[in-house]
């Protein structure tokens, strides 16, 4: 079915590990996927962890990030079709040092990434409604490439404990890059994660996040829930592991949320102004 609203363009991001990304990216984007809409994931943290997280075994991927970052693809060749109907993956294909390097090497020109993405939606004969990438937990280059590339970025935030700095670092650089590179970037929202809704920590998290972030608060909260690790262990999203889990149903709601959110924002085409700001402010920093 060819869809003709635009691509949405999602970074998750936070610079400390551990808070949830690589969980949400797979589990927000099986739930938007479940809803119909054409999704594509793109791993970008180097140690691949969304990929395996995806049950990817390193045999099975040839293509991935890497050629992305070349530009030596065809788009079906790069993309893999998951085990979710509307889902698809941009693997992360880096095995060893060397690779690394070179990709963090290619990553420090910022608009690359965005070039690609723009390149692989205009080539691409699938038509995404999203597209969703997980990022290192790192403001580095790759990072800084996601940022320059998103129309949004949503920000996973463990419950308990906020690690403010780094949090706060993020939000200053998105100010930046707004300002320059990419002044269409939005904070999509900031998810608490890790929610215990029974325990004093839980509660104060939540009253503290909504103190500090106020309206970019998604309403829903993704709780503590051992189904989430399960089905990382399974290597699948949890929609497919135990749909009536906690955190299934509110990954689910999440996803509707955003859905909700953005059905009358028309602005997220390739938006060429936007394009023109990142390359101009690129070459002049
Ligand atoms: N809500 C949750 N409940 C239980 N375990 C979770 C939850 N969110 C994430 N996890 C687990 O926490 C670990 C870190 O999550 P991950 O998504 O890899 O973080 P990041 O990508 O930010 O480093 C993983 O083992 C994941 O399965
Ligand atoms: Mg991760």
């Amino acid at each position: 079915m060819i869809s003709s609203s635009p691509t949405k363009i999602m970074a998750i991001s936070n610079p400390k590990g551990g808070v949830g990304k690589t969980t949400t990216a797979i589990n927000l984007a099986a739930s938007i996927a479940l809803a119909e809409k054409k999704v594509l994931l793109i791993d970008l943290d180097p140690n691949g962890a969304l990929t395996e997280g995806m049950g990817f075994r390193r045999e099975e991927v040839h293509t991935g990030v890497f050629d992305l970052f070349l530009g030596t693809f065809d788009c079906v060749a790069i993309t893999y079709k998951c085990n979710v109907p509307f889902l698809d993956l941009i693997p992360c294909n880096i095995f060893n040092n060397e690779q690394e390097i070179r990709l963090n090497f290619m990553a420090k020109n910022r608009i690359l990434l965005k070039t690609k993405i723009y390149d692989l939606i205009l080539r691409s004969s699938v038509h995404y409604d999203y597209i969703i990438i997980d990022t290192p937990p790192s403001l580095n280059d790759l990072t800084m490439g996601a940022l320059y590339a998103a129309n949004s970025v949503l920000i996973p935030l463990q419950c308990g404990y906020f690690a403010l700095q780094v949090v706060d670092r993020l939000l200053r650089l998105i100010e930046r890059i707004r300002k320059g590179a990419n002044p269409d970037l939005t904070i999509e929202c900031v998810v608490l994660n890790f929610y215990e809704k029974s325990t004093r920590a839980g509660q104060l998290s939540a009253a503290e996040a909504e103190k500090m972030f106020k309206h970019l608060m998604a309403k829903t909260v993704i709780p503590k829930n051992a189904a989430i690790s399960y089905a990382a262990f399974e290597k699948l999203p949890i929609v497919l592991v135990d749909v009536c889990s906690p955190g299934a149903v509110s990954y689910l709601e999440l996803a509707r949320e955003i859905l909700e959110n953005n059905q009358n924002l028309s602005s997220r085409v390739l938006n060429t102004k936007s394009y023109h700001a990142s390359v101009a402010f690129d070459s002049d920093s």
